[in-house]
């Protein structure tokens, strides 16, 4: 107890802190509603998040909301899945302003409707120049394709002489990725007991700490996220170094 008691005055609270949302069907299921409920509740749960990362003090939160494999979801569950998203961004716009939100989207925005695709440009233009938490919405993303596009763009840079094949650095391949200028995670949570990436930030998750909970994401709040940072401050980061 004590030990663990030094060591959280010691380690640095997370910069970045990414989460897997997930549970929100079985939330719904287990309580006899259409699974869209639970992705109801799970937007509360973000707007919830958001606001306990921005009181917290963390830099960048990073959230994957719809994978690229979530297409293969029944039509009508992602249909229920972006019409929340519009309403998401049309409703939440207001309060990520004022509270200093600086929204970014990664994925592959063009394959959603295009109206959807408007309202990213127009949130991310209108919270551009926000200092506070650095909000990223993994959209349509999945972590092979990012890095599959990067490949592809440095290789017809090499094609096109800008760059030697022998220059290429994790730091090119990091500048190619769609998380360019934001760092690495140091804490990645998934809720509802899944214990997987699932496509998620795969690169990027390198050396970042794995945090599971039980938890199904509409009943996760600033309780269980001050839960999750006090677990990632108890553990000892090494980077491959030795600890004595
Ligand atoms: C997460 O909840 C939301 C998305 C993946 C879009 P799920 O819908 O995956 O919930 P479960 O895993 O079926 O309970
Ligand atoms: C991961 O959850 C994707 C999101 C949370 C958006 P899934 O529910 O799609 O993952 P799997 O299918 O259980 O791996
Ligand atoms: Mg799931």
């Amino acid at each position: 107890m004590e030990t663990a008691t030094s060591r959280d005055t010691h380690a640095a609270p997370p910069k970045h802190i990414a989460i897997i949302m997930d549970g929100n069907g079985r939330w719904a299921i287990s309580r006899g509603l259409p699974r869209v409920a639970g992705h109801q509740r799970g937007a509360d749960a973000v707007r919830a998040t958001v606001r306990a990362c921005g009181e917290l003090g963390v830099d960048f939160l990073t959230l994957y909301a719809f994978s690229s494999e979530n297409w293969k979801r029944p039509a009508d569950e992602v249909q229920d899945l972006m019409s929340l998203l519009r309403l998401y961004l049309r409703r939440e716009l207001a309060e990520l302003a004022t509270n200093g939100v600086r929204l970014r989207v990664i994925g592959d925005r063009a394959g959603l409707d295009s109206d959807i695709q408007d309202l990213i440009r127009e949130a991310e233009e209108a919270t551009a120049k926000n200092g506070g938490l650095t909000l990223t919405v993994a959209l349509n993303y999945g972590g092979r394709n990012e890095i599959v596009a990067a490949v592809q763009e440095i290789a017809r840079e090499v094609s096109g002489g800008l760059i030697e094949a022998n220059a290429i650095t994790a730091s090119v391949i990091e500048a190619h990725l769609q998380t360019d200028g934001i760092p690495d995670p140091d804490l990645l949570i998934r809720t509802s007991g899944e214990h997987r990436l699932s496509n998620f930030l795969l690169w990027q998750t390198a050396y970042t700490e794995l945090v599971f909970t039980p938890v199904l994401w509409p009943d996760f709040g600033r309780k269980e996220l001050e839960e999750s940072i006090r677990e990632y401050r108890r553990r000892e980061r090494r980077y491959g170094g030795s600890s004595t």
